[in-house]
This record gives structure tokens, C-alpha cells and sequence, in this order.
């Protein structure tokens, strides 16, 4: 079976970005990403996919989701809904869904594990969030916390949690 598997980093109040950006530059977090998400497929919706400054990501099979029928993506597969796209990874050992919130949304009641950045800050003006984590759908099962730096401005923690069975 393959693991589908969230990613998202999140602030205390759940605040994923703003004005189609994220809120936040974590180099820490960003390397956290690409070691998890490299060698693998990823799926984001066609928001998140304008807002990467050079496009498709390297060294991963980039996926966009979108409703409209006409649109192209450079190095990019193109899918019209999330089962689509879930449908193109058979096989695969891990697939990430990597955002927006549209797309975590959708996406909550089908992944097995999230990998969850959570950022010690708080942003109120934010315009995408990510849902609640249910902790009685949701258990804990390895969690780590470093503190701010000169390179990453919050303190945060990679938190990976498990869909109870
Ligand atoms: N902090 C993080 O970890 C993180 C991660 C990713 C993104 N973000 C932030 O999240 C924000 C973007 O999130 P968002 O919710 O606005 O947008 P989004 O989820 O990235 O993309 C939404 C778009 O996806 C397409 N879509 C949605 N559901 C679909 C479906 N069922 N079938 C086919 N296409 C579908 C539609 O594209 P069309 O309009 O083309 O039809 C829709 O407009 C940005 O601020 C970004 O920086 C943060």
C-alpha cells in the first residue's frame, strides 16, 4: 500500500501562509522537507504550485492539481481531482501532499501520516490555515524540538503523527 503522507509547516495557530506566500523563511525546515520529500511523488494544488520561485521541485515527480482542463504546468503532471492524482502514485512506497490548505483539506481524511512543522509564532492575519489535527484520530509517533537560530527565526518542532487504526 502506498503511505499517503502530509506535509505542511504550521504556526501555534495553524497559519500556513498569506497573499499566496508562505509566512516564514525556516532554511532548517526547508531541508527538513527536501530530505523527506526527495526520490519521491508529490502532489500540491495549482496555488501552491505558482507560489515555488523556480517551478516544478527537482528531483521529485511534481503533480498539480486544477480544475481547469486547458492548463499546463512545465515538468509537471496535471490532475483534474486528489483521487486522480493519488491513483498516478499505485505503487509507490510514499506520496506527499504538500499543500495548499485547499488541498490539506481535502486531503485530511485520506492520509495516513502528517509530518508536521509546527512554528513557535503566531499569525492572525494569515489567509491559509491548516485544519485541526483530531487527537483522537491522530497519535504521536516521533517528535523532535530545536530552538531559534541565526538562520531560523522561530523555534519549531518536526512532529510526525500516525492515523490511529
Ligand atoms: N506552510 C506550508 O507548509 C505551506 C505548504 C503549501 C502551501 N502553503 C501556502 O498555502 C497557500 C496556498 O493555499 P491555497 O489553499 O490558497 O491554494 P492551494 O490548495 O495550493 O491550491 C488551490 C487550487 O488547487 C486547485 N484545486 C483545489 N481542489 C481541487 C480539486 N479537488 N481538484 C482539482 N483541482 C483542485 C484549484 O486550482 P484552479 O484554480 O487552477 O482550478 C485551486 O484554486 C499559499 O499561501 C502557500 O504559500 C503553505
Amino acid at each position: 500500500m502506498t503511505r499517503i503522507s502530509i506535509i505542511v509547516a504550521a504556526s501555534e495557530d495553524q497559519a500556513i501562509g498569506k497573499n499566496g506566500d508562505l509566512l516564514w523563511r525556516m532554511p532548517a525546515d526547508m531541508k527538513h522537507f527536501k530530505t523527506l520529500t526527495t526520490g519521491h511523488t508529490i502532489i500540491m494544488g495549482r496555488k501552491t504550485f505558482d507560489s515555488l520561485p523556480k517551478g516544478a521541485l527537482p528531483n521529485r515527480t511534481n503533480i498539480v492539481l486544477t480544475r481547469n482542463p486547458e492548463a499546463t504546468f512545465a515538468n509537471c503532471i496535471v490532475c483534474s481531482n486528489l483521487q486522480q492524482a493519488l491513483d498516478h502514485c499505485a505503487g509507490e512506497d510514499e506520496v506527499f501532499i504538500i499543500g495548499g490548505s485547499q488541498i490539506y483539506e481535502q486531503a485530511m481524511k485520506l492520509a495516513d501520516r502528517i509530518y508536521l512543522t509546527r512554528v513557535d509564532a503566531s499569525f492572525p492575519d494569515a489567509d491559509a490555515r491548516f485544519p485541526m489535527i483530531e487527537p483522537t484520530e491522530w497519535q504521536v509517533t516521533d517528535e523532535a524540538s530545536f530552538p531559534a537560530d541565526e538562520k531560523n527565526p522561530y523555534a519549531y518542532h518536526f512532529i510526525t503523527y500516525d492515523r490511529l487504526s
